[in-house]
């Protein structure tokens, strides 16, 4: 305490005596210095959608190639000085390129920004991503044009909203607040780009920027209490929507011993998060989320190089709810449940040891051969109990489950498994036009096998020959019905980039909403 407030200290002492202890230790989890601060952060510039850009934003323009389109409101002389500078850049308008140009006509800049002669809707996305980025710091409005259709400008409002995102809540000093003018984006249907925007976009930018923001806030401010609150507060006032969320005491009540066991070597306890949305009757999509909001290994304990990345093994969990948000708000007609593991893998005095054998909800149970080998064990409580109480008609979960997956497809793809070829080709083909890839690893008989125990029904790290994403793949295949339709992504290759792209700045990368979301907007039961 600081010798200036003389009345503060003793009172800051008398409250923390007076504290019951769970408030003390909630007080001491969100400490170390770091106020879990409710100020917003990567402020946005609202989003307009107009007939018009405004006569003094700075103008990004999408083009297909180094030609303007004849529509595009340019003077003679702007055309002329675009034309020059095209030429001499030598621009050719394919995606990802741009060119940025001052000192032509009145606007402050103009931004040319290409998508290639035949572009993708992830095309049109990542030129709004672009866009975000190279005008982030110019102090005017923003006007974003040459979009073709509704659909298009949707895209890259999207794109707009992912690429823009930053996490700067942590960063005090220099800077300010970014530029808060409007961006604009210009269609002749202005109003049916809006329309467009709303019914689905909208809902997904905001669902990946909810899970980017839980993933990148330290393990000493996300922890499995505070997700569940701050999921609260996200979905507060939305209808159709209910959580239930199963604390230690219940969880015992249940039997839940492998996600227990996960979390009794922290001081943070564990919880078991289902966030249901019913737009529709009939039997729900369950989309199960490893949380481990920190993965220190346990007594299986990493070593300290890219251990701070481990804050974001919760990237599953926030790729589920993310997921939830975005279609709970956009009112999409799914009826969908999001189950969130959440646990901190810590190895304090009572940590589960290695050796161990716990007992799953269902009774089944499971050899601890490695407590770094977490995230299946959270999921197989979760997605039992999920399959018991709601019926589901397919289970996805989504968890950044091995480094071998990483090792196997670098940061390109997630692995995707399933047992059955038409749900992997569904997925497949989702994530491809979303722009989140997955890549099929294998299922095999004899890698099933590897996680068979000697003394428990199995152990939750495979045996030789089978490769790691593999038998965490058969792990909690173990856990699923044979007549389950099941797939499983890890996502741990996609989980953080390592450098920025149109849509995602560089760290945690929101990874999965967007696919689960066009998954859950398609995927209808068989009636
Ligand atoms: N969370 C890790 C996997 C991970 C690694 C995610 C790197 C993202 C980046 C997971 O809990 C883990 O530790 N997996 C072990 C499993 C092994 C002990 C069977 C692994 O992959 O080494
Ligand atoms: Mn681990
Ligand atoms: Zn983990």
């Amino acid at each position: 305490m600081p010798r200036t407030r003389p009345v503060a200290a003793p009172l800051f002492a008398l409250a923390l005596l007076l504290a019951p202890t769970g408030a003390a230790l909630a007080q001491d989890m969100a400490g170390s210095g770091v106020a879990p601060g409710e100020a917003g952060n990567s402020a946005e510039r609202p989003l307009e959608f107009a007939v018009v850009a405004p006569a003094d934003a700075a103008l990004a323009i999408v083009v297909g190639s180094a030609a303007l389109p004849d529509w595009v409101p340019l003077t003679d002389a702007e055309r002329a000085g675009i034309a020059a500078a095209v030429a001499a850049a030598k621009f050719e308008g394919k995606a990802g390129e741009t060119l940025s140009l001052r000192g032509i006509g009145a606007r402050p800049r103009l931004l040319l920004v290409g998508v290639g002669a035949e572009p993708t809707a992830v095309d049109f996305a990542s030129a709004g991503g672009k866009a975000a980025q190279e005008l982030s710091g110019e102090n005017a409005p923003v006007a974003i044009i040459g979009l073709p259709d509704a659909v298009g400008v949707a895209e890259a409002a999207l794109g707009y909203r992912l690429g823009g995102y930053r996490f700067d809540r942590y960063r005090t000093g220099a800077g300010g607040p970014p530029p808060a003018q409007p961006v604009t984006f210009v269609h002749a249907d202005a109003a049916g780009a809006r329309a467009a925007y709303e019914a689905r976009q909208a809902g997904v930018a905001e669902g990946v920027r909810f899970a980017r923001d839980l993933i990148n806030e330290p393990a000493n401010v996300v922890y499995p209490e505070s997700f569940v609150a701050r999921t609260r507060a996200a979905f507060w006032g939305i209808a159709d929507v209910e959580i239930e969320v199963l604390d230690e005491a219940a969880m015992r009540r249940l039997g839940m011993g492998a996600i227990l066991g996960v979390g009794q070597g922290s001081p943070r306890p564990p919880r078991l998060m289902l966030v249901t949305y019913r737009g529709a009757d009939g039997p729900p999509l369950a989309l199960a989320g490893k949380g481990i909001t920190f993965d220190s290994g346990g007594l299986s304990i990493k070593d300290s190089e890219g251990m701070e990345r481990m804050k974001a093994d919760m990237s599953g969990a926030a790729a589920v709810v993310g997921t939830v948000l975005s279609l709970a708000r956009t009112r999409a007609p799914v009826h969908v449940v999001a189950v969130a593991a959440l646990a901190e893998n810590m190895p304090d005095g009572n940590a589960q040891r290695v050796g161990d054998v716990v007992r799953t909800v269902s009774g089944k149970t499971i050899e601890v051969v490695n407590t770094d080998a977490e995230g299946r064990l959270v999921l197989a409580d979760a997605v039992q109990y999920v399959a018991e109480r709601r019926n589901p008609f397919a289970i996805v979960d989504i968890a950044t489950l091995t480094g071998g997956a990483v090792t196997a497809l670098g940061p390109e793809f997630a692995g995707l498994f399933a047992r059955d070829d038409a749900i992997a080709e569904r997925i497949e083909a989702v994530a491809t036009r979303v722009g989140e890839p997955v890549w099929r690893l294998p299922l095999h008989p004899n890698y099933a096998r590897a996680v068979r125990s000697d003394i428990a029904d199995v152990k939750n790290s495979g045996a030789s020959p089978a490769p790691s994403a593999s038998s965490g793949a058969h792990f909690i295949e173990a856990f699923i019905a044979a007549d389950m339709a099941w797939a499983h992504i890890d996502m741990a290759p996609t989980m953080w980039a390592a450098t920025a792209g149109p849509l995602t700045p560089k760290g945690p990368t929101g990874y999965g909403v967007r696919l689960l979301d066009m998954l859950a907007r398609e995927w209808r039961p068989e009636r």
